[in-house]
């Protein structure tokens, strides 16, 4: 295949990769075993603790993108017939549903309108209305790309004793998240966004107490890969064998996570919020709408809606004139929404680039 022309992947995952992410994928190969290859891994789980601000917790990274995170947090907390509470905020919450049916938990839901967020003071009126084993929270819904307010949701969820447990697939590298600060059981992360890294990874945080909970429960878990317990072994002494990692892809995540870790957390989640300002206040001087409503729009990825039937020619206008590459709406709304990520390394220059771009496309459409 011809090598394809580099572009700038504004889509909500996968993301553009720095040089030294591209090259670490090209290493020759080594084994999962490897004494430097383990030492390298050692150092993803340190790095992967602070992007997550878990101290006091545990860290897993293996193979598998991020649904297999879900599986694996939802498979770690309930067992068939316990009762959770998702807040059922788009997509990423729909499938939490289902995922959580698939254990036989007996699921109830918290929804919100398109674009609109879950509401904390909701969260606890729910909460009061029964005992509830776990709570599932998705922080940026990518599908609708409203950011939920997570520390507020997973405090009403700890003060009812349920488990938090917090999708940050789309937010984690990108958008403030305090693991410990917050008093999470479980957040997962994919490689692709934020983090920047190529798509294939999935970073788990876990507390203290949830991983002693789950060594209680040992052989009730019911799924083989997706079984913490059974990755905790690798995750002690990575030379140990369980299930062989996509080798190139750990070294390639190791990098990524260096340089979230050479640019400094804080400053990061800075850039990202500029970033995200100046897209939103671009996409709106262009008198087009937001999907979310104000307070609650992600600084990782913007919902557009577009004139009815428009998306798929800003869509290919952004590609084909610009070289800019964006997603369009889920399901109903694929011709009429727009779906921009604004992760990863993206920088001012680049997030001014599209706003332009944008601005040209949406005039050549209409
Ligand atoms: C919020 C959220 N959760 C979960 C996922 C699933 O991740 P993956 O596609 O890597 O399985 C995504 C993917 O876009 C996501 O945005």
């Amino acid at each position: 295949m011809k090598a394809m022309e580099e572009r700038l992947l504004m889509v909500p995952g996968p993301t553009n990769l720095s040089k030294k992410v591209r090259e670490a994928l090209s290493q020759p190969q080594v084994g999962h075993t490897d004494p430097d290859f383990a030492k390298n891994f050692t150092e993803t789980l340190e790095l992967a603790k602070k992007v997550f601000k878990n101290d006091k917790g545990f860290q897993f990274v293996f193979t598998g993108t991020g649904t297999v995170g879900m599986e694996a947090a939802v498979a770690a907390a309930v067992q068939p017939g316990d009762r959770v509470l998702v807040l059922n905020t788009g997509y990423f919450g729909q499938r939490m549903v289902d995922i959580n049916r698939c254990y036989g938990a007996e699921v109830e839901e918290l929804g919100a309108g398109f674009g609109f967020h879950a509401d904390p003071d909701a969260v606890r009126k729910k909460l009061a209305g029964g005992r509830f084993k776990a709570l599932y929270v998705t922080h940026v819904d990518t599908g609708t790309t409203v950011c939920n307010p997570i520390t507020e949701i997973v405090k009403e969820a700890k003060k009812a004793g349920a488990l938090a447990i917090v999708d940050g697939v789309c937010s984690v590298g990108g958008i403030e998240l305090d693991f410990d600060g917050m008093g999470a059981d479980v957040a997962f992360a994919g490689s692709q966004k934020a983090l920047a890294g190529p798509p294939g990874a999935v970073l788990i945080a876990t507390s203290k107490d949830f991983l002693a909970q789950l060594e209680a429960k040992k052989d009730k878990v019911r799924t083989y890969y997706a079984n913490l317990l059974r990755w905790k072994g690798v995750m002690d002494d990575p030379r140990t064998y369980f299930a062989t990692p996509a080798v190139q892809l750990m070294q390639a995540l190791n990098q990524a996570l260096r340089e979230v870790e050479e640019e400094g957390l804080d400053k990061r989640w800075e850039r990202h919020k500029s970033n995200a300002k100046i897209i939103r206040d671009g996409i709106e001087g262009t008198k087009s709408k937001l999907v979310v409503e104000e307070g609650y729009r992600a600084d990782t990825v913007t919902g557009i809606w577009t004139a009815p039937g428009a998306a798929p020619t800003i869509q290919k206008s952004l590609r084909e004139q610009y070289g800019i590459d964006v997603a369009r709406g889920l399901g109903e709304n694929n011709t009429k929404m727009l779906r921009v990520g604004h992760f990863g390394n993206l920088t001012e220059k680049q997030a001014k680039f599209f706003v332009e771009s944008f601005g040209r496309a949406l005039r050549s459409s209409t």
